[in-house]
């Protein structure tokens, strides 16, 4: 019989989360670190990846922190120099200004497509190079369910947000016979620091929690699990997908229960 209790078992790999200190990063670099992964901890807020890689140490589990800032591709190479081979590559860090199209200024488009795209590929490029090199990893990105659908003010970010999925599907394409699996996490909506600025209006939050088929939005310890899952060896099979983790927005085109 197969030894399926240690499928998700990371003692003994390496995990670099990138975003790690806040929000969804925080928690996955949490999750990898209990199941017994050394994690790097890298964030370009230096302090707030001290903070997170504090904490788990403070728990007794492994880990350092890094700053890292990921539009800067030097800054990137050199963390990469300096850590052991990443297993696992999380990539959290994500910008989103909300403003309709014909009011986005060319600047508010670069920030955040240098962040969201460009910054992922940067940092996606270097670390698949290093895994290629060291019989390979799994590279896990950050979609969201606006790769699929929409509402005003939302058309850049989406944008980034539906590139990077055929992104790394070219990347495990390419990468496949090197060991490289990568894959994309969507989420729907989930109380962090990035959608505050919905929490601080109760209609629109209110709103977004009807959207979904559990009537709430996420707390970001839930999207753990599909991190956990798509670094461990659980996933051996699953490369080039997108999980959505959405609590069913995607899934259903309105709330209307004819039968209630
Ligand atoms: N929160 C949601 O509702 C939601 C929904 C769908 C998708 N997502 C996506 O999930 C991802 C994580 O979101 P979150 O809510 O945890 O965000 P967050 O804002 O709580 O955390 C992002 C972290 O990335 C760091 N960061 C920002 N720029 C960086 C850079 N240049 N280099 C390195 N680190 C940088 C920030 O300091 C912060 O610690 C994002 O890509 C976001 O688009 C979030």
């Amino acid at each position: 019989m197969a030894d399926y209790k240690n499928l998700f078992d990371m003692t003994g790999r390496n995990a670099l989360v990138v975003g790690a200190g806040s929000g969804i990063g925080r928690c996955s670099a949490m999750c990898l670190a209990q199941f017994g992964a050394h994690v790097v901890c890298a964030d370009v807020r230096e302090e707030a990846a001290d903070s997170v890689s504090d904490e788990i140490r403070a728990h007794g589990e492994s880990a350092e922190a890094v700053a890292l800032d990921m539009r800067d591709t030097g800054q990137i190479q050199q963390v990469l120099d300096r850590i052991s081979p990443p297993d696992a590559l999380v990539s959290t860090p994500g910008v989103n200004i909300r403003k309709k199209l014909l009011d986005y200024t060319d600047e508010e488009y670069d920030r955040v497509v240098d962040l969201n795209l460009k910054g992922t590929f940067r940092l996606v490029r270097e670390t698949a190079r290093s895994m290629s090199e060291n019989g390979g990893g799994s590279i896990i990105v950050f979609s969201s369910i606006r790769s699929q659908v929409v509402e005003p003010g939302q058309g850049v970010y989406a944008a980034t947000k539906s590139g990077v999925v055929l992104m790394i599907r070219a990347l495990a394409a390419e990468l496949a016979d090197k060991g490289v699996r990568a894959n994309a996490i969507a989420p729907g909506v989930v109380d962090t620091p990035l959608t505050a600025q919905i929490k601080r209006q109760p209609d629109w939050y209110g709103a977004y929690a009807d959207k979904t088929m559990l009537r709430r939005w996420a707390k970001p310890e839930e999207i753990a699990g599909a991190v956990l899952y798509l670094a461990s060896d659980a996933s051996s099979y699953t490369t080039g997908s997108v999980m959505f983790v959405d609590g069913g927005w995607t899934a259903a085109d309105g709330r209307f229960d004819p039968f209630a």
